[in-house]
């Protein structure tokens, strides 16, 4: 049982890989955490949260898998971050019906600043993988901290979307009459991570898709707003946790893929300036949009190359032009805030 869980991820630990998860307690840390545990690729799992970290960690050190967990509460932030090569972080609040994700933005902005500050102090080399929304700001915000204590990496940053990625594929095999197949769909998602901004493209999916307009402009619908679903099901109680938790640790595993020396090319929410081959993707936007999900090539030191948008249709050059001001708007807030806070 617990190999072919493990093998959902990576088969087998090459190096030693260090991972840390900020929000460890929470409704995605807590899944996000076993998935890590569970991944053969971590030998090292540090946890934090506020609070409860250490029993989560304790809980999961009876499972025996490579990963040596350990928990810590914020006073011993310093020691969780030692040596971490990946930080993932969680940590935030949650929507609840009704509300957008920049309505999060006063909450979560100074949860990322503060944890973002640490990792800069303690694992300045970690790559970071932003979870906490509104992701569209809050990957800005990261980056301008990392920026100011002068270890800013574009090419270790991310804002994760794969959850994005995630439904997109599930969703399009549902509306393709083949719900079973969602694992080989792939459908690359571009833009940012809330309603409109996410860009879902249909036109390059595989295996090629074809769908009546009425049933195409549906499925983007549903892709751009699949968190809503969750938060209305939820009914009061959060946002998406598991499919959130399966995601990221699905994008941790690719990036320690990456490191491994195995290329692999997902979409992710990157610094357009500073990446290989981001002037390009600004280009064909016809605006100098700092940050945008693109589909990037995960190597040795992260991101190698980001690839073109390329040839898309008419709809979906509609989705993009509606996208753009507002993604641009919510990256200024970010940036802001964390020049002025
Ligand atoms: P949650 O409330 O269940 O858990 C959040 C955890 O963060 C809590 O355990 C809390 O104690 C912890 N925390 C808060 N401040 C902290 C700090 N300073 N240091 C350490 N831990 C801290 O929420 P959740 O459902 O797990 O969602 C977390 C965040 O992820 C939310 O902002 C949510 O909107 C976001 N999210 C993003 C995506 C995505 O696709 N990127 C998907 C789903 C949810
Ligand atoms: C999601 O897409 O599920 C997350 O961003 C959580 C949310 O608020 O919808």
């Amino acid at each position: 049982m617990i190999p072919t869980v493990a093998r959902a991820f990576t088969n087998s630990a090459r190096s030693n890989r260090h991972v840390a998860v900020l929000g460890a307690n929470g409704g995605i840390g807590q899944p996000l955490s076993l998935l890590c545990k569970l991944n053969n690729s971590v030998t090292k799992l540090s946890l934090l949260d506020l609070k409860g970290a250490p029993g989560v960690a304790a809980d999961l050190s009876h499972i025996p898998t490579t990963a040596q967990v350990k928990g810590f509460n914020p006073e011993n932030i310093g020691d969780c971050l030692k040596g971490a090569e990946v930080v993932i972080i969680p940590a935030g609040v949650p929507r609840k019906p009704g509300m957008t994700r920049d309505d999060l933005f006063n909450t979560n902005a100074s949860i990322v600043r503060d944890l973002v500050k640490s990792v800069a102090e303690h694992a300045p080399k970690a790559s970071i993988q932003v979870v906490s929304n509104p992701v569209n700001s809050t990957v800005p915000i990261a980056a301008e901290v990392l920026k100011k204590a002068g270890v800013f990496d574009a090419n270790k940053l991310f804002g994760v979307t794969t959850l994005d990625v995630t439904r997109a594929s599930t969703f399009i095999a549902e509306s393709s009459g083949k719900p079973s197949e969602g694992p080989s769909y792939n459908v690359p998602v571009y833009g940012g991570h809330s309603g409109k901004t996410i860009l879902p493209l249909i036109s390059q999916a595989t295996p090629n898709t074809q769908l009546q307009k009425e049933a195409h402009e549906a499925l983007v619908n549903r892709i751009q707003f699949g968190g809503d679903e969750v938060v209305k099901a939820k009914d009061g109680a959060g946002s998406a946790t598991l499919s959130m938790a399966f995601a990221a640790a699905k994008f941790a595993d690719e990036f320690i893929q990456g490191l491994n020396g195995k290329a692999i090319t997902v979409p992710s929410f990157v610094n357009l300036n500073h990446v290989q081959g981001g002037k390009e993707v600004q280009k064909e936007l016809g605006k100098d949009l700092e940050y945008f999900s693109v589909p990037v090539t995960l190597g040795p030191n992260g991101v190698e190359k980001v690839s073109s948008i390329g040839q898309i249709s008419d709809y979906e050059k509609q989705l993009f032009s509606e996208a753009l001001d507002e993604l641009a708007k919510n990256i200024e807030k970010g940036v802001s805030f964390a020049n002025s806070n």
